[in-house]
């Protein structure tokens, strides 16, 4: 996507080895670019969300074992340590560990002699998944754009979509899995309306979502996070799409806390509720998402604090909870795939259940 005017990816690698990335916390106040040269840099980058996104956390964890291998040379005590790190940086988005495997099973695979092979290997498999990453969201927004011309088709009208989080291309490499979409309708000329979802305690949706729309001309209106529920009673919601940190075998949808109680709200006024994911995101070794997948615990000072930008043109952290008070800062929850109308994959759109999400992945198995 561009940003004044010059194409940008939310990561890339260097050809000096480092990793570049658009770090996330200062958006949308300022652009600010950081370079990324050791595996503890990528591990803090990933934990304390410079960069987030289920789908840049995966291909963070590739390039973070390139530089794992870099910087061990050849010592795979320190290798494996180093890995770990990175692997474990994150819990829920399955993408992370996903990708770190897929760097690990091509140097077993090879065999390689020399650790100087062994880093290349690395290098060469990181920038394949984030090629991949690149087509996948590319192909989600080809395949999800039928389900916004068939609204318009029916209505007439501006077609209005509600979404949570940032599914963004800041969350993946480029196009986004939930926006992905979107931005192909824009660009076929389907005229659409983007509700946003402000995403408390980060609020990924007000400050990420609503930059990369406001970037591409999208018109958007951002709401507190509680409003999507009358929105839709309204008859003011067409569609629901949002991403996913992880997708358990038999359909269940981890993804940014408040995905739940939207999906639950969809159900109850008959609004179409999808979720937008490429095949990196399925956990076909976890059936029952609600026990089985991972629930990330942050700070609960991300719930306490809220970060903003002061009259002076500073961005400044204020208290808004009473000193004393406790606070818990669920990262993420599950949405049961019953509530879920379909899955937009690069693959098709399928309906959240076993067979589906199994035969789809046939051929990658
Ligand atoms: O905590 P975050 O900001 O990493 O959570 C991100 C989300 O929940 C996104 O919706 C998700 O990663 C799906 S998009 C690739």
């Amino acid at each position: 996507m561009k940003v004044n005017g010059r194409l940008y990816r939310s990561i890339w690698l260097e050809e000096d080895g480092k990793v570049g990335i658009i770090d996330q916390r200062f958006l949308p106040h300022r652009f600010v670019l950081e370079w990324i040269n050791s595996a503890s840099h990528m591990q803090i980058a990933i934990k304390e969300m410079h960069l987030r996104g289920a789908i840049v956390i995966g291909v963070s964890g590739a390039y973070g074992v390139y530089l794992a291998a870099k910087e061990s040379e050849g010592n795979i005590e320190r290798f494996n340590e180093l890995v770990e790190k990175v692997r474990s940086a994150r819990p829920t988005a399955v993408n992370l560990s996903w990708a770190v495997e897929r760097v690990l099973s091509r140097i077993k695979m090879e065999d390689a002699g020399r650790w100087d092979d062994v880093v290349e290997l690395c290098r060469e498999e990181a920038n394949k998944i984030w090629e991949e990453e690149l087509l996948r969201s590319k192909r989600i927004g080809e395949v999800g754009v039928k389900i916004i011309e068939e609204v318009f088709k029916r209505k007439q009208d501006t077609v209005q979509i509600l979404t949570h989080c940032n599914a963004g291309w800041l969350a993946c490499v480029d196009y986004g899995t939930a926006t992905a979409p979107i931005y192909e309708a824009y660009a076929r000329g389907i005229p659409v309306h983007v509700w946003v979802d402000e995403t408390r305690p980060r609020n990924q949706g007000a400050r990420l979502t609503a930059w990369e729309l406001l970037n591409q001309g999208i018109s958007h209106t951002i709401i507190a996070d509680n409003t999507g529920g009358l929105l839709m009673q309204r008859g003011m919601v067409d569609l629901v799409i949002v991403g996913a940190d992880r997708v358990s075998r038999r359909g269940d949808v981890a993804n940014k806390i408040g995905t739940y109680l939207k999906a639950l709200a969809a159900r109850d006024n008959g609004v179409p509720f999808y979720v937008a994911l490429p095949s990196s995101t399925f956990d076909l070794s976890l059936c029952n998402g609600l026990d089985e997948i991972p629930i990330e615990e942050r700070d609960p000072d991300e719930v306490r604090f809220i970060q903003g930008l002061t009259e002076e043109g500073e961005i400044k952290r204020v208290l808004l909870t009473p000193r004393d008070s406790s606070a818990l800062n669920y990262a993420f929850d599950v949405t049961p795939f019953n509530l879920i109308t379909g899955l937009i994959t690069e693959k098709g759109i399928i309906p959240a259940r076993e067979d589906a999400i199994v035969g789809l992945l046939k051929e990658d198995v």
